[in-house]
């Protein structure tokens, strides 16, 4: 691995005993500018998982960008002729104009491997509309709400090929770890893979807060 990335401790530090200092620096604009690492909201672990099952997808898209830094570790590890679609509205800068955190990750992604990227500045369930390459990896990472976790499954699934992955983030919980039973990407996880098996579908590893599930067969 060569981006240098803050990733997420466990158990995570509650913020107030995080300094004022440290939770200024939170600030985006402190990434972009270079005065420190791109904040991973997830851990070492699960970087290095994401790593993994991107390394042979040709087309991989993650939906929730942030700052980039998953979609560093996907770019860095993707092949040299591979493409990652990075879709996110980058909705929530207070000036848009300046929109420090899309500035960061564009500054965080490009610096990380050689693969060709495509932005998509918007949110998913309107990106799917003029969607129609099949997907190999696709990391769903974007709204954690329950039913806009099952929004994009439903909405980007079908176009994973035959043997091709998919990565839930913050889909389940785990020893001293963040997600609780109430969080939407864990109730989806439960609910439609655990509880329910779609015949289709199988659980094919799980780290930390990542679940990654793998289409076994055409629908
Ligand atoms: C949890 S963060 C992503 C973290 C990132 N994958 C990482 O590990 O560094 C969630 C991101 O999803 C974006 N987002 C929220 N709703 C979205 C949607 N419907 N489609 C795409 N992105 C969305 C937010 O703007 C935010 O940047």
């Amino acid at each position: 691995m060569k981006s240098r990335i803050q990733f997420a401790r466990v158990p995570r530090i509650p913020p107030e005993h995080r300094s004022r200092l440290v939770r200024t620096l939170d600030h985006p604009f402190f990434a972009w500018a270079g005065l420190r690492p791109p904040i991973a909201q997830h851990t070492r672990a699960e970087h290095e998982a994401l790593m993994r099952h991107a390394r042979r997808a040709r087309v991989s898209v993650e939906i929730g960008v942030a700052e980039g830094a998953s979609a560093a570790g996907i770019r860095e590890a993707m092949p040299a002729d591979g493409t990652l679609y990075l879709i996110d509205p980058f909705h929530l800068s207070r000036v848009p104009t300046l929109n420090f955190l899309k500035r960061a990750a564009q500054r965080t992604v490009q610096a990380a491997g050689e693969g060709r990227t495509v932005w998509i500045e918007k949110f998913s369930h309107d990106a799917v509309r003029d969607w129609s390459l099949p997907i190999d990896f696709l990391l769903i990472d974007g709204d954690h709400r329950e039913e806009a976790v099952e929004q994009d499954w439903r909405d980007w699934s079908p176009f994973v090929a035959l043997g091709g992955v998919v990565a839930f983030h913050d889909a389940r919980q785990f020893p001293s770890g963040w997600p609780s039973p109430d969080y939407g990407p864990v109730r989806f996880m439960n609910r439609y893979f655990r509880q329910g098996s779609p015949p289709d579908w199988a659980i094919l590893e799980e780290v930390d807060s990542l679940v990654f599930v793998s289409r076994r067969n055409r629908l």
